[in-house]
């Protein structure tokens, strides 16, 4: 029998992409239609991340995303998904209390959400000993430094990472650190390009950069952000392929005046009964 799964993506062909190419595409996803796009248009890890919070649930920020919202729309993204990776982002406070508590959560983004890795930001030395007990319980975890939005309420807001030189040089500790920690890939958010490329050459496990340049081993960005569908501020790194906000707002607009003048529904999307049920109905139907 044909191996179904034979062109499905694997933590091992993504780690060879490294080497051999081609750069590893990767976006986020947060629902069944959208997933869909992206599995079928060749994307090969798609990241349910906790950005959810900021574009699709309407937070000002990712922390109270909770575990809950992110089964619910892992589920939805996986259920989707055929040959893509799919990577379940921990919320904040999913991995903060113990080591036990951080296993749990992840293995339910595996075994109730049909992701096949999850995401968990920072590189404390802390957090390093949760990416060994994650992998040692079979959970392949994408670190994640640089900016981490997380940590929002300490940063006090989102900036570039790693411009002075104690900053660049934690960025590439960290990084090396997630490696040896077990993690199968480390996402580069906000930072130079040449710290970026640093860690790049300096690991053996791919990078995926967001606002990290071009010489990452691969590359993600916010569904929504890239799509224009989002709105407000967008950093620099944040290129647009499309204008869903515009084109769907002159569609709602559209659809508002048509239902306002009677022009929609029209004959032909509505439903008609056969000319004698009609004329039935015309004779027996209740007189007003
Ligand atoms: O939550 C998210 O979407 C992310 C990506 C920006 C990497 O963490």
């Amino acid at each position: 029998m044909a191996d179904q799964n034979q062109d499905k993506i694997t933590i091992p062909l993504l780690q060879a992409r490294k080497t051999v190419g081609p750069r590893i595409v990767c976006l986020t996803a947060y629902d069944h239609p959208t997933a869909k796009i992206l599995d079928e248009r060749g994307v090969d890890l798609i990241l349910v991340g906790d950005s959810l919070g900021m574009v699709v649930l309407g937070y000002e920020n990712t922390v109270p995303v909770t575990m809950e919202d992110m089964l619910h729309h892992t589920r939805a993204v996986s259920r989707g998904v055929r040959r893509a990776l799919v990577v379940g982002d921990m919320p904040y406070f999913s991995f903060h209390l113990s080591r036990e508590e951080t296993v749990r959560n992840a293995s339910r983004f595996l075994k109730e959400a049909g992701a096949a890795a999850v995401k968990i930001e920072g590189a404390s030395a802390k957090r390093l000993k949760l990416v060994e007990a994650l992998v040692e319980a079979e959970i392949p975890v994408l670190g994640h430094v640089g900016l981490t939005p997380q940590s929002i309420h300490r940063l006090g807001r989102f900036r570039v990472e790693g411009k002075a030189i104690d900053g660049a040089l934690k960025i590439i500790d960290d990084a090396a650190n997630l490696e040896r920690a077990g993690a199968f890939a480390v996402v580069l958010e906000c930072v130079p390009v040449e710290v970026a490329d640093k860690v790049t050459r300096a690991l053996r496990v791919p990078t995926i950069g967001i606002g990290a340049g071009p010489r990452c081993d691969g590359q993600i960005l916010v569904f929504h952000d890239m799509m224009g569908y989002s709105t407000g501020f967008f950093p620099r790194f944040v290129k647009k392929y499309a204008r869903l906000h515009e084109t769907m707002g002159r569609a709602v607009a559209a659809y508002a005046v048509d239902v306002r003048k009677g022009s929609f529904p029209d004959a032909a999307t509505s439903y008609h009964l056969k000319p004698e049920v009609a004329s039935e109905l015309g004779k027996r139907g209740r007189k007003k």
